[in-house]
């Protein structure tokens, strides 16, 4: 019973590996700064001898924790005690194959799916992480738990406070770019807000700061149990998948939470023999905010067994800092230029022979048109994947008899003024939102009809148009 004592904390860094135990979590590591992981030593420690054995656990779904589908998977991390899990039900999600949006890849039928976590209670996948942040929080004491966001963070953040009651929230957002479905609802949960003059960036070296004076606790994913929740993305994927392995797996990249937990969840999987190949990932930045690809793509920067050239990362963030370069995307969620788990992301680019590539919003939002299209609606940074896959696709790197999975992070409510401007037919309404990030058109646009008060033109426009 407890926090787990064969589970430590441990520096990611080659150079490092320094170890800690669980009684706080360590957002970089105290003797070297890089970041850290949770670590098990998994010979002391219950593993299924096969992935399909997880299956039993759905006839076990009047408990709550089997219920969840994060800790359906417990034993892949198992940090705590299933006494201390800490959950609302979240990662009832779904992977979808969508035939249409197989078309708009160009890929063949059946081959693309969509893992759909805008299913989440708070609408994004950052409840996958959550949940695990608030079991870690809660054993150790923790009455305030901080982040900073881009507005999903915070709406997770702020759902669990209310649901949990175990913790108070405190949210620090940047002027200006969040959107009004993440705002209202860390609102309307009752966090307490604070809104700096900045960006998310700004706000995110304002959080650590304040949390590590005032002793709160920080559940972006610096911190490494929220990431640990979200390996169960991976396994869920891979459940619903009967248990094969895709070829692809295709996420945005913003903060590098995502990729930096596949990446560790497919290491894990492998190492302990439940998987014998790692499924290839494709990180993809929207244009405005593509750091992870200059860095990765343009000037070479590789985990290299945990020592990336300090250099080269060096030499970028400060011609940054001296042009004083601000991210700018439509996709709000991932408008960040100092991605917190960059190593993390370079270590998962390294086991799944991973690629990274940018996309213009003009492409995530025709991507985002699309998807919707097809059933299943998301905001514009989660259409990132879909655009990115279509771009490798049209790169020749994926291949049409791939099987790709493109993660959807973030529910489609989430963002409503993009998505009514760009099927907007005013053009000023258009220009206002999505003009500056050079959006020049619709190409997906479904535009509402406008018809006089009048039975028989009511009656002509359905005619005509349907
Ligand atoms: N997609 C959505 C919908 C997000 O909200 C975020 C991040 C990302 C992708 C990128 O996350 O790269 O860390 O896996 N949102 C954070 C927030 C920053 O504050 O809500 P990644």
């Amino acid at each position: 019973m407890g926090l787990s004592t064969f589970a430590f904390q441990k520096c990611i860094s080659g150079a490092c590996g320094a170890t800690y135990g669980l009684e706080q979590a360590y957002v970089a590591c105290p003797k070297c700064g890089d970041l850290v992981d949770i670590d098990y030593e998994w010979d002391r420690l219950p593993i299924p001898d096969k992935l399909s054995d997880f299956s039993k656990f759905w006839t076990q779904r009047n408990n709550r924790t089997r219920f969840s589908g994060v800790w359906r998977f417990h034993e892949l991390m198992p940090f705590a005690s299933q006494d201390l899990l800490v959950t609302v039900g979240e990662g009832q999600t779904l992977l979808q194959q969508a035939d249409s949006v197989a078309d708009y890849v160009g890929i063949d039928q059946g081959n693309l799916f969509l893992q759909y976590e805008g299913m989440n209670p708070s609408g994004s996948f950052k409840d996958n992480g959550m949940c695990a942040a608030f079991t870690h929080a809660n054993a150790i004491g923790a009455k305030r738990a901080a982040c900073a966001s881009t507005g999903n963070t915070s709406a997770s953040l702020a759902m669990y406070c209310a649901v949990t009651r175990l913790m108070k929230g405190i949210i620090f957002i940047g002027s200006g770019k969040i959107s009004y479905g993440k705002l209202s609802q860390a609102l309307d949960y009752g966090a307490l807000t604070i809104q700096i003059l900045g960006d998310f960036d700004d706000a995110m070296n304002r959080v650590k700061e304040v949390s590590k004076k005032l002793g709160i606790y920080l559940v972006n994913s610096v911190n490494a149990f929220r990431l640990e929740g979200q390996k169960s993305i991976i396994f869920r994927i891979l459940e619903a998948l009967n248990w094969e392995l895709p070829d692809w797996i295709v996420v945005p990249g913003g903060n590098l939470g995502n990729s930096s937990a596949f990446g560790k969840a497919f290491i894990e999987l492998k190492k302990l023999g439940l998987i014998d190949r790692i499924p290839r990932i494709a990180v993809i930045n929207a244009g405005g905010a593509r750091t992870l690809y200059e860095l990765y793509e343009e000037n070479g920067l590789r985990w290299n067994q945990g020592q990336p050239d300090q250099l080269i990362e060096k030499s970028y963030f400060d011609q940054m800092d001296q042009d004083n370069a601000k991210a700018s995307t439509l996709a709000s969620a991932i408008e960040i230029n100092r991605p917190v788990n960059l190593h993390k992301c370079l270590r998962a680019l390294d086991a799944a022979n991973g690629i990274v590539r940018q996309v213009s919003d003009q492409n995530a939002l025709d991507a985002k048109a699309k998807i919707a299209a097809g059933g299943m609606g998301c905001e514009p940074a989660s259409a990132t994947s879909v655009a990115g896959a279509k771009l490798l696709k049209a790169q020749g790197v994926i291949g049409s008899s791939d099987r790709v999975v493109c993660v959807l992070t973030g529910h489609q409510l989430k963002d409503p003024n993009i998505t009514v401007a760009y099927h907007s037919t005013d053009r000023q309404e258009f220009e206002k939102v999505l003009g500056g990030y050079g959006v020049q058109r619709a190409s997906f646009a479904n535009h509402a009809i406008g018809v006089p008060n009048d039975l028989d033109d009511i009656i002509k426009a359905i005619k005509l148009y349907s």
